[in-house]
Protein backbone atom coordinates (compact mmCIF):
# COMPACT_ATOMS: atom_id res chain seq x y z
CA UNK A 1 0.00 0.00 0.00
CA UNK A 2 1.40 3.71 -1.16
CA UNK A 3 2.73 5.28 2.25
CA UNK A 4 0.59 8.56 3.16
CA UNK A 5 3.08 10.60 3.65
CA UNK A 6 5.14 10.53 1.04
CA UNK A 7 2.38 11.49 -1.45
CA UNK A 8 1.29 14.07 0.87
CA UNK A 9 4.23 15.57 0.22
CA UNK A 10 3.73 15.87 -3.37
CA UNK A 11 2.65 19.37 -4.71
CA UNK A 12 0.69 17.78 -7.86
CA UNK A 13 -1.47 15.71 -5.85
CA UNK A 14 -5.17 16.19 -6.11
CA UNK A 15 -5.90 14.74 -2.86
CA UNK A 16 -9.84 13.58 -2.07
CA UNK A 17 -10.65 12.67 1.48
CA UNK A 18 -13.85 10.60 2.84
CA UNK A 19 -14.33 11.17 6.40
CA UNK A 20 -16.84 8.05 7.23
CA UNK A 21 -15.71 6.08 4.98
CA UNK A 22 -16.39 2.46 6.02
CA UNK A 23 -20.51 3.70 5.87
CA UNK A 24 -22.90 3.08 3.31
CA UNK A 25 -22.23 6.03 1.51
CA UNK A 26 -18.41 6.44 2.51
CA UNK A 27 -18.06 2.76 0.69
CA UNK A 28 -19.71 2.96 -2.32
CA UNK A 29 -18.67 6.82 -3.24
CA UNK A 30 -15.09 5.63 -2.00
CA UNK A 31 -15.42 2.88 -4.96
CA UNK A 32 -16.91 5.20 -7.57
CA UNK A 33 -13.48 7.85 -7.21
CA UNK A 34 -11.20 4.24 -7.11
CA UNK A 35 -13.32 2.66 -9.94
CA UNK A 36 -14.79 5.15 -11.78
CA UNK A 37 -12.98 8.97 -11.52
CA UNK A 38 -9.61 8.32 -13.91
CA UNK A 39 -12.27 7.42 -16.83
CA UNK A 40 -13.98 10.83 -16.45
CA UNK A 41 -11.19 13.71 -15.59
CA UNK A 42 -8.45 13.54 -17.85
CA UNK A 43 -4.97 14.23 -15.88
CA UNK A 44 -1.43 14.22 -15.38
CA UNK A 45 -1.58 15.00 -11.82
CA UNK A 46 -1.67 12.00 -9.35
CA UNK A 47 -5.13 11.79 -7.52
CA UNK A 48 -5.04 10.49 -4.00
CA UNK A 49 -8.08 9.31 -2.02
CA UNK A 50 -7.68 9.13 1.53
CA UNK A 51 -9.75 7.41 3.54
CA UNK A 52 -11.12 7.44 7.15
CA UNK A 53 -13.35 6.31 9.45
CA UNK A 54 -13.44 5.52 13.49
CA UNK A 55 -14.60 1.79 12.35
CA UNK A 56 -10.77 0.62 12.56
CA UNK A 57 -11.47 -2.83 11.20
CA UNK A 58 -13.74 -1.79 8.73
CA UNK A 59 -11.69 0.76 6.77
CA UNK A 60 -8.71 -1.27 6.82
CA UNK A 61 -10.48 -3.88 4.74
CA UNK A 62 -12.46 -1.41 2.49
CA UNK A 63 -9.11 0.18 1.60
CA UNK A 64 -7.32 -2.85 1.55
CA UNK A 65 -10.06 -4.52 -0.92
CA UNK A 66 -10.24 -1.39 -3.12
CA UNK A 67 -6.10 -1.69 -3.14
CA UNK A 68 -6.18 -3.80 -5.74
CA UNK A 69 -8.56 -2.18 -8.61
CA UNK A 70 -6.25 -1.35 -11.22
CA UNK A 71 -6.18 2.23 -11.44
CA UNK A 72 -3.74 4.69 -11.23
CA UNK A 73 -5.67 6.93 -8.21
CA UNK A 74 -3.79 5.59 -4.95
CA UNK A 75 -5.42 5.18 -1.61
CA UNK A 76 -5.04 5.13 2.17
CA UNK A 77 -6.94 4.00 5.10
CA UNK A 78 -7.09 6.41 8.43
CA UNK A 79 -8.26 5.63 12.31
CA UNK A 80 -7.99 6.79 15.53
CA UNK A 81 -5.46 4.59 16.78
CA UNK A 82 -3.92 4.78 20.61
CA UNK A 83 -0.28 4.34 18.66
CA UNK A 84 -1.05 6.67 15.72
CA UNK A 85 -3.12 10.45 17.38
CA UNK A 86 -1.85 12.09 14.04
CA UNK A 87 -4.38 9.73 11.88
CA UNK A 88 -6.74 12.55 11.13
CA UNK A 89 -4.12 14.47 10.67
CA UNK A 90 -2.15 12.63 8.13
CA UNK A 91 -5.56 12.28 6.26
CA UNK A 92 -6.28 15.68 5.97
CA UNK A 93 -3.34 17.59 5.63
CA UNK A 94 -3.15 19.06 1.61
CA UNK A 95 -6.60 17.91 1.13
CA UNK A 96 -8.10 19.55 -2.00
CA UNK A 97 -11.94 18.52 -1.18
CA UNK A 98 -12.89 17.03 2.31
CA UNK A 99 -16.43 14.78 1.34
CA UNK A 100 -18.35 14.44 5.18
CA UNK A 101 -20.60 11.04 5.03
CA UNK A 102 -20.02 10.24 8.81
CA UNK A 103 -22.58 10.30 11.25
CA UNK A 104 -25.94 8.21 11.81
CA UNK A 105 -28.35 7.57 8.84
CA UNK A 106 -32.37 7.27 9.73
CA UNK A 107 -34.77 4.23 10.61
CA UNK A 108 -38.55 4.11 10.07
CA UNK A 109 -40.40 6.30 12.01
CA UNK A 110 -37.61 9.22 12.33
CA UNK A 111 -36.97 12.11 10.74
CA UNK A 112 -33.64 13.77 9.83
CA UNK A 113 -33.87 16.54 12.56
CA UNK A 114 -33.94 13.13 14.74
CA UNK A 115 -30.34 12.89 13.50
CA UNK A 116 -29.36 16.43 14.67
CA UNK A 117 -27.95 15.78 17.70
CA UNK A 118 -25.60 13.23 17.43
CA UNK A 119 -24.52 14.23 14.03
CA UNK A 120 -24.01 18.22 14.77
CA UNK A 121 -21.21 16.32 17.44
CA UNK A 122 -19.73 14.51 14.96
CA UNK A 123 -19.54 17.32 12.03
CA UNK A 124 -17.84 19.90 14.78
CA UNK A 125 -15.62 17.21 16.03
CA UNK A 126 -14.06 16.85 11.90
CA UNK A 127 -14.63 20.82 11.61
CA UNK A 128 -12.13 21.28 14.17
CA UNK A 129 -9.98 19.22 12.80
CA UNK A 130 -10.32 20.61 9.25
CA UNK A 131 -9.72 24.23 10.79
CA UNK A 132 -6.49 22.44 12.17
CA UNK A 133 -4.95 20.48 9.71
CA UNK A 134 -5.73 22.03 5.99
CA UNK A 135 -5.62 25.27 4.21
CA UNK A 136 -8.60 27.31 4.51
CA UNK A 137 -8.03 28.42 1.41
CA UNK A 138 -7.68 25.86 -0.62
CA UNK A 139 -9.80 23.30 0.32
CA UNK A 140 -13.60 22.25 -0.68
CA UNK A 141 -15.91 21.02 2.21
CA UNK A 142 -18.89 19.06 0.32
CA UNK A 143 -20.94 17.99 3.59
CA UNK A 144 -23.63 14.69 3.20
CA UNK A 145 -24.36 13.64 6.30
CA UNK A 146 -28.17 14.82 7.95
CA UNK A 147 -29.46 17.31 8.38
CA UNK A 148 -27.85 19.14 5.89
CA UNK A 149 -30.59 22.40 6.30
CA UNK A 150 -28.86 22.73 10.43
CA UNK A 151 -25.71 21.15 9.90
CA UNK A 152 -24.50 23.48 7.45
CA UNK A 153 -25.25 26.16 9.81
CA UNK A 154 -23.36 24.71 12.33
CA UNK A 155 -19.95 23.84 10.94
CA UNK A 156 -20.45 27.95 9.27
CA UNK A 157 -20.82 28.45 13.39
CA UNK A 158 -17.80 26.32 14.30
CA UNK A 159 -15.49 28.44 11.61
CA UNK A 160 -16.68 31.71 13.08
CA UNK A 161 -16.01 30.58 16.70
CA UNK A 162 -12.76 29.83 15.30
CA UNK A 163 -12.32 33.25 13.89
CA UNK A 164 -9.10 34.31 14.79
CA UNK A 165 -7.50 31.64 12.42
CA UNK A 166 -10.38 31.45 9.64
CA UNK A 167 -10.65 35.18 9.28
CA UNK A 168 -9.88 36.03 5.76
CA UNK A 169 -10.43 32.60 4.26
CA UNK A 170 -13.69 33.05 2.61
CA UNK A 171 -14.64 29.62 4.11
CA UNK A 172 -18.31 30.32 3.66
CA UNK A 173 -17.45 30.44 -0.23
CA UNK A 174 -16.14 26.69 0.37
CA UNK A 175 -18.68 24.67 1.67
CA UNK A 176 -21.48 22.89 0.35
CA UNK A 177 -24.69 20.91 1.45
CA UNK A 178 -24.87 18.16 -1.36
CA UNK A 179 -28.62 18.53 -2.13
CA UNK A 180 -28.01 16.53 -5.77
CA UNK A 181 -29.87 13.75 -4.84
CA UNK A 182 -33.12 15.26 -4.77
CA UNK A 183 -32.36 16.64 -8.12
CA UNK A 184 -30.92 13.18 -9.23
CA UNK A 185 -34.53 11.72 -7.98
CA UNK A 186 -36.68 14.79 -9.99
CA UNK A 187 -34.92 13.74 -13.08
CA UNK A 188 -35.59 9.80 -12.58
CA UNK A 189 -39.34 9.56 -11.05
CA UNK A 190 -40.42 12.32 -13.96
CA UNK A 191 -38.58 10.16 -17.10
CA UNK A 192 -40.54 6.96 -15.61
CA UNK A 193 -43.47 8.73 -15.34
CA UNK A 194 -43.46 9.79 -19.22
CA UNK A 195 -42.45 6.51 -19.97
CA UNK A 196 -45.32 4.79 -17.84
CA UNK A 197 -47.73 7.31 -19.33
CA UNK A 198 -46.02 6.87 -23.29
CA UNK A 199 -45.97 10.28 -23.18
CA UNK A 200 -44.46 12.81 -26.20
CA UNK A 201 -42.02 14.49 -24.23
CA UNK A 202 -39.38 15.35 -26.74
CA UNK A 203 -36.84 13.26 -24.60
CA UNK A 204 -34.73 10.62 -26.92
CA UNK A 205 -35.03 7.26 -25.30
CA UNK A 206 -31.82 7.48 -23.51
CA UNK A 207 -32.04 11.22 -22.75
CA UNK A 208 -32.17 12.02 -19.16
CA UNK A 209 -34.67 15.36 -18.21
CA UNK A 210 -33.10 17.73 -16.06
CA UNK A 211 -34.92 18.78 -12.81
CA UNK A 212 -33.74 22.10 -10.88
CA UNK A 213 -34.39 21.38 -7.27
CA UNK A 214 -34.09 24.71 -4.74
CA UNK A 215 -34.89 25.27 -1.08
CA UNK A 216 -33.68 22.52 1.71
CA UNK A 217 -32.69 18.81 2.36
CA UNK A 218 -35.90 17.66 3.86
CA UNK A 219 -39.33 17.21 3.24
CA UNK A 220 -41.13 20.52 2.09
CA UNK A 221 -38.11 22.67 2.18
CA UNK A 222 -37.62 20.47 -1.14
CA UNK A 223 -38.51 22.13 -4.11
CA UNK A 224 -38.61 20.52 -7.22
CA UNK A 225 -38.76 23.24 -9.90
CA UNK A 226 -40.76 21.32 -12.70
CA UNK A 227 -41.77 24.67 -14.53
CA UNK A 228 -38.20 25.09 -15.70
CA UNK A 229 -37.69 21.14 -17.17
CA UNK A 230 -39.50 21.20 -20.35
CA UNK A 231 -40.31 17.32 -20.73
CA UNK A 232 -42.92 18.22 -18.12
CA UNK A 233 -44.52 20.57 -20.05
CA UNK A 234 -47.55 17.83 -20.93
CA UNK A 235 -48.34 16.37 -17.65
CA UNK A 236 -51.73 17.50 -15.34
CA UNK A 237 -51.16 19.62 -12.57
CA UNK A 238 -52.25 16.24 -10.90
CA UNK A 239 -49.38 14.76 -11.83
CA UNK A 240 -46.74 17.36 -11.68
CA UNK A 241 -48.22 17.53 -7.54
CA UNK A 242 -47.63 13.72 -7.27
CA UNK A 243 -43.84 13.92 -8.56
CA UNK A 244 -43.26 17.06 -6.13
CA UNK A 245 -44.72 14.74 -3.04
CA UNK A 246 -42.15 12.09 -4.32
CA UNK A 247 -39.41 13.81 -4.58
CA UNK A 248 -40.06 15.69 -1.29
CA UNK A 249 -40.66 12.21 0.23
CA UNK A 250 -38.16 10.32 -1.86
CA UNK A 251 -35.96 9.69 1.65
CA UNK A 252 -38.62 7.90 3.15
CA UNK A 253 -39.44 5.37 0.42
CA UNK A 254 -35.73 3.89 0.88
CA UNK A 255 -35.42 4.36 4.87
CA UNK A 256 -38.97 2.14 4.66
CA UNK A 257 -37.41 -0.24 2.15
CA UNK A 258 -34.21 -0.82 3.91
CA UNK A 259 -36.32 -1.67 7.05
CA UNK A 260 -34.31 -0.17 9.61
CA UNK A 261 -30.97 -1.03 7.78
CA UNK A 262 -30.54 2.60 7.12
CA UNK A 263 -31.36 5.03 3.98
CA UNK A 264 -30.56 5.66 0.43
CA UNK A 265 -26.87 5.19 0.52
CA UNK A 266 -26.27 4.10 -3.79
CA UNK A 267 -28.05 7.10 -5.28
CA UNK A 268 -26.65 8.65 -2.57
CA UNK A 269 -22.87 8.09 -3.68
CA UNK A 270 -23.99 8.22 -7.56
CA UNK A 271 -25.34 12.00 -6.87
CA UNK A 272 -22.49 13.00 -5.30
CA UNK A 273 -19.56 11.72 -7.10
CA UNK A 274 -21.64 13.31 -10.39
CA UNK A 275 -20.84 16.86 -8.19
CA UNK A 276 -17.09 15.76 -6.97
CA UNK A 277 -16.80 15.63 -11.06
CA UNK A 278 -17.27 18.89 -11.69
CA UNK A 279 -14.79 20.04 -8.45
CA UNK A 280 -12.13 17.82 -9.93
CA UNK A 281 -12.57 19.18 -12.72
CA UNK A 282 -12.43 22.34 -11.90
CA UNK A 283 -9.14 22.16 -8.94
CA UNK A 284 -7.42 20.52 -12.46
CA UNK A 285 -7.97 23.30 -14.39
CA UNK A 286 -10.10 21.29 -16.91
CA UNK A 287 -12.57 24.53 -16.63
CA UNK A 288 -12.78 27.84 -14.76
CA UNK A 289 -15.65 27.33 -13.07
CA UNK A 290 -18.81 24.84 -12.56
CA UNK A 291 -22.54 25.82 -11.97
CA UNK A 292 -23.87 24.04 -9.18
CA UNK A 293 -26.66 23.37 -6.69
CA UNK A 294 -26.11 22.76 -3.27
CA UNK A 295 -26.95 23.83 0.28
CA UNK A 296 -24.93 26.99 0.83
CA UNK A 297 -24.66 30.38 2.49
CA UNK A 298 -25.98 33.34 1.10
CA UNK A 299 -23.37 36.20 3.09
CA UNK A 300 -21.67 37.98 0.95
CA UNK A 301 -23.04 36.95 -2.04
CA UNK A 302 -23.56 38.62 -5.73
CA UNK A 303 -26.34 37.82 -8.37
CA UNK A 304 -25.48 37.29 -11.36
CA UNK A 305 -25.61 39.96 -13.86
CA UNK A 306 -28.39 38.11 -16.05
CA UNK A 307 -30.89 38.43 -13.00
CA UNK A 308 -34.46 38.86 -14.11
CA UNK A 309 -38.01 40.36 -12.06
CA UNK A 310 -38.58 36.19 -11.17
CA UNK A 311 -35.34 36.27 -9.73
CA UNK A 312 -35.36 39.47 -8.19
CA UNK A 313 -38.85 38.35 -6.38
CA UNK A 314 -37.38 35.35 -5.07
CA UNK A 315 -34.08 36.82 -3.62
CA UNK A 316 -36.62 39.23 -1.78
CA UNK A 317 -37.93 36.33 -0.80
CA UNK A 318 -35.34 34.32 0.43
CA UNK A 319 -33.36 37.15 1.96
CA UNK A 320 -33.76 37.02 5.27
CA UNK A 321 -32.64 33.77 5.14
CA UNK A 322 -28.57 33.06 5.44
CA UNK A 323 -28.73 29.45 4.08
CA UNK A 324 -30.59 28.09 1.02
CA UNK A 325 -30.22 25.33 -1.96
CA UNK A 326 -29.42 27.78 -5.01
CA UNK A 327 -27.69 27.39 -8.17
CA UNK A 328 -24.30 28.92 -7.77
CA UNK A 329 -21.51 29.50 -10.02
CA UNK A 330 -18.23 27.80 -8.24
CA UNK A 331 -14.45 29.11 -9.05
CA UNK A 332 -11.09 27.86 -7.63
CA UNK A 333 -11.70 30.75 -5.29
CA UNK A 334 -14.98 29.20 -4.14
CA UNK A 335 -18.56 30.62 -4.51
CA UNK A 336 -18.47 33.60 -6.95
CA UNK A 337 -22.19 34.25 -7.71
CA UNK A 338 -25.78 33.22 -7.26
CA UNK A 339 -26.72 31.55 -11.19
CA UNK A 340 -30.29 33.16 -11.41
CA UNK A 341 -31.05 32.52 -14.87
CA UNK A 342 -31.56 28.94 -14.10
CA UNK A 343 -34.42 29.85 -11.47
CA UNK A 344 -35.43 33.11 -12.42
CA UNK A 345 -38.61 32.43 -12.68
CA UNK A 346 -40.97 29.78 -10.53
CA UNK A 347 -44.53 29.25 -11.48
CA UNK A 348 -47.71 30.72 -9.27
CA UNK A 349 -47.81 26.86 -7.82
CA UNK A 350 -44.12 27.20 -7.06
CA UNK A 351 -43.62 30.30 -5.84
CA UNK A 352 -47.27 30.81 -3.44
CA UNK A 353 -47.76 27.51 -2.44
CA UNK A 354 -44.19 25.89 -1.67
CA UNK A 355 -41.80 28.49 -1.53
CA UNK A 356 -43.77 29.92 1.49
CA UNK A 357 -43.99 26.37 3.87
CA UNK A 358 -40.41 25.68 2.69
CA UNK A 359 -39.09 29.29 3.91
CA UNK A 360 -41.02 28.75 7.36
CA UNK A 361 -39.89 25.36 7.95
CA UNK A 362 -36.01 26.30 6.59
CA UNK A 363 -35.72 29.46 8.66
CA UNK A 364 -36.51 26.99 11.95
CA UNK A 365 -33.71 24.10 10.67
CA UNK A 366 -30.87 26.77 10.42
CA UNK A 367 -32.36 28.64 13.73
CA UNK A 368 -31.35 25.02 14.88
CA UNK A 369 -28.30 24.72 14.04
CA UNK A 370 -26.87 28.23 14.69
CA UNK A 371 -27.76 28.01 18.33
CA UNK A 372 -26.37 24.40 18.76
P1 LIG B 1 -23.58 4.64 7.85
O1 LIG B 1 -23.97 4.42 9.26
O2 LIG B 1 -23.63 3.47 6.92
O3 LIG B 1 -22.11 5.24 7.78
C1 LIG B 1 -21.67 6.28 8.58
C2 LIG B 1 -20.18 6.07 8.85
O4 LIG B 1 -19.72 7.18 9.62
C3 LIG B 1 -19.87 4.81 9.67
O5 LIG B 1 -18.90 4.02 9.00
C4 LIG B 1 -19.34 5.34 10.98
O6 LIG B 1 -18.34 4.51 11.57
C5 LIG B 1 -18.77 6.67 10.53
N1 LIG B 1 -18.57 7.64 11.62
C6 LIG B 1 -19.36 7.90 12.68
N2 LIG B 1 -18.80 8.86 13.45
C7 LIG B 1 -17.64 9.22 12.85
C8 LIG B 1 -16.62 10.15 13.15
N3 LIG B 1 -16.66 10.92 14.24
N4 LIG B 1 -15.58 10.25 12.30
C9 LIG B 1 -15.51 9.47 11.19
N5 LIG B 1 -16.45 8.56 10.86
C10 LIG B 1 -17.50 8.44 11.68
O7 LIG B 1 -24.50 5.82 7.29
P2 LIG B 1 -24.75 6.24 5.75
O8 LIG B 1 -25.90 5.49 5.22
O9 LIG B 1 -23.46 6.18 5.02
O10 LIG B 1 -25.23 7.77 5.95
C11 LIG B 1 -24.36 8.74 6.43
C12 LIG B 1 -25.06 10.08 6.60
O11 LIG B 1 -25.44 10.59 5.31
C13 LIG B 1 -26.35 10.02 7.41
O12 LIG B 1 -26.41 11.12 8.29
C14 LIG B 1 -27.45 10.13 6.36
O13 LIG B 1 -28.64 10.66 6.87
C15 LIG B 1 -26.80 11.05 5.36
N6 LIG B 1 -27.37 11.05 4.01
C16 LIG B 1 -27.42 12.23 3.34
C17 LIG B 1 -27.92 12.29 2.06
C18 LIG B 1 -27.99 13.61 1.32
O14 LIG B 1 -28.70 13.69 0.32
N7 LIG B 1 -27.27 14.64 1.73
C19 LIG B 1 -28.39 11.12 1.44
C20 LIG B 1 -28.33 9.92 2.14
C21 LIG B 1 -27.82 9.89 3.43
C1 LIG C 1 -32.29 11.01 1.40
O1 LIG C 1 -32.88 11.98 0.92
O2 LIG C 1 -32.44 9.86 0.95
C2 LIG C 1 -31.34 11.22 2.54
O3 LIG C 1 -31.43 12.51 3.04
C3 LIG C 1 -31.44 10.18 3.62
C4 LIG C 1 -32.73 10.24 4.40
O4 LIG C 1 -32.66 10.22 5.63
O5 LIG C 1 -33.80 10.25 3.79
Amino acid sequence: MPDAAVLEQEKDTVKIVVLGAAGGIGQSLSLLIKSQLYYVVRSNKRIHLALYDINRDAISGVVADMSHIDTPITISAHYPDEENKESLKDCLTNASIVLIPAGVPRKPGMTRDDLFKVNAGIVSQLTDSIIKYCDLKKIFILLISNPINSLIPVIMNRFKYNESITKDTNIEKRLFGITTLDSTRGSIFLKDTINNLKLTSGLQVMEMPHVPVIGGHSGDTIIPVFSQCSAADNLSQDQISNLINRVQYGGDEIVLAKKGKGSATLSMAHSSFKMLIKFVDLILGNCNDLTITSFISLKNLNQDNEIASGGKELMSRINNLNYFAIPAIVTINGIKEIKFKIIDYLNYNEFNDLLPICLKNLKTNIVTGESF
